[in-house]
């Protein structure tokens, strides 16, 4: 396993759980070490005691070169970031060079199957990725296998995923890959490498879409006097739209949807596709976060000098990443109001106080209500939806509050100045 972020990581240990022999490498020694002294270096629900155990059964080996991780190994799984370059497009750059190191280390004539796992535009993997093993005379395989896991539940969707793509280059690949999978459940679908590249593209997308459209059909419902609660079980009734991924918020975030879109956006415009409905996710997703101020701003007016609240740092709840979190521009739009701004998170607070140090970030949610003119919950985590009004009324000056991901009981805001997106 090369590259031991999220999906890397994750993976890996659910591989090594399936009785398989992992070999883990990622450039990065400090990280290396992290995970050797058992601790992921990012939260993520049940990773730690899985990591733990099978470190302890040594059937996952973290190694400190990519020589090692490959003396024993048949199957290599590249699972390398694939960040954004300043235009929007993906960044080929982390992924070449994690293929040289590769061709670099394979020094003996073992036939060995390279997977691509991390998410690339259709066409990088024989573009980038076989270029350079056919460069070196290298006996591979090449296959696509993008992954579908959600932060907060990646090791359960890495031990019973609900599809498995196989983007293959033979018969032998496909052979290989199904064998490495016997024990999952689910259905299977085989495909060429660029397919199973668009399926992981394609999926982000429509994702997204899914949730810029609850987020415009929740400002409409607004404007009408409508509460979107009947119109989402609604529309939700209609299996060919069903209820999920409509929870409409202050917009997404994290490391897959805003970036996949742009990249794909960019891609596609670079090919001379007008990709306009894309386009207008990305655009609408990018101003939804000003619904939250709105109101904000109709319940307190100016606010300058106010004391705000801002509930939920990381880009949802259930992990502790900050990544494209829209508490960014939440934050910055209410400091450029002359807002003072007081943050918390059960996990993410070390590392938005990083992106945004002008917030002050405390240690609890009472902290961060005391004194404050208004609250603004901005990540879904479990604990933030048992908050009451006494929750509230007990710790602010003031006792607005806007839910910015719809996870507040409403009919438990008695006395509270309460205030949803839709
Ligand atoms: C996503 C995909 O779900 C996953 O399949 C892919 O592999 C990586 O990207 P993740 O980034 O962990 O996973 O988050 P997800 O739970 O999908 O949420 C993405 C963003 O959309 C979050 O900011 C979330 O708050 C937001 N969202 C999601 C909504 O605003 N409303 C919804 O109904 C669902």
């Amino acid at each position: 396993m090369v590259g031991l972020g999220p999906v890397g990581l994750t993976t890996a240990v659910a591989f090594a759980a399936q009785r398989n022999q992992v070999f883990a490498f990622d450039i990065e020694s400090s990280r290396r070490k992290e995970i050797l002294g058992g601790k992921p270096p990012f939260h993520e629900k049940g990773l730690e005691a899985a990591l733990r155990k099978v470190l302890r059964e040594k059937r996952l080996s973290v190694v400190h070169t990519m020589s090692e991780a490959l003396r024993s190994s048949s199957i290599v799984f590249l699972c390398v970031g694939t960040p954004s370059k300043a235009d929007g497009r993906m960044d080929e750059g982390p992924l070449g060079e994690a293929v040289k190191s590769l061709a670099a280390a394979w020094q003996d004539a073992k036939r060995r199957l390279v997977v691509v796992k991390s998410t690339v535009i259709p066409g990088t993997t024989d573009t980038v990725v076989r270029p350079i093993l056919e460069g070196a005379k290298l006996p591979f395989r090449l296959a696509v296998n993008p992954e579908f896991l959600q932060e907060g539940r990646a090791l359960e969707g890495a031990m019973a995923p609900d599809r498995i793509v196989l983007g293959i280059d033979g018969p032998e690949t496909g052979r290989v890959l199904r064998a490495l999978y016997r024990s999952t459940k689910c259905p299977v679908l085989v495909t060429d490498l660029r397919t199973a590249e668009a399926i992981k593209y394609a999926t982000n997308a429509f994702l997204a879409t899914k949730v810029a459209f609850a987020n415009e059909l929740a400002n409409l419902c607004q404007a009408f006097g409508i509460s979107y609660d009947d119109v989402h079980h609604g529309i939700g009734l209609d299996p060919r739209v069903n209820p999920r991924f409509l929870v409409p918020g202050v917009g997404f975030g994290g490391s897959c949807f805003p970036k996949d879109v742009r990249a794909l956006v960019a891609a596609g415009r670079h090919r001379g596709a007008e990709p306009r409905l894309l386009e207008a996710v990305l655009a609408q997703n990018e101003v939804q976060y000003m619904r939250s101020i709105a109101l904000l701003e109709e319940e307190l007016g100016n606010l300058q000098g106010k004391r705000i609240a801002l509930l939920g740092l990381a880009f949802k709840g259930d992990t502790d990443d900050v990544r494209e979190t829209r508490a960014i521009p939440i934050a910055r739009t209410l400091l450029s109001k002359g807002a003072v701004v007081v943050g918390y998170d059960p996990l993410a607070g070390p590392a938005f106080s990083r992106l945004v140090p002008e917030v002050k970030v405390v240690g609890s949610v009472t902290e961060a209500l005391e004194g404050a003119n208004g609250a603004v919950l901005q990540a879904d985590w479990r604990a933030f939806a048992r908050l009451t009004a006494k929750d509230f009324l007990a710790a602010m000056a003031t006792p607005v509050v806007v839910d910015g991901r719809r996870i507040l009981n409403p009919k438990k805001m008695r006395g509270v100045r309460f205030r949803r997106i839709g």
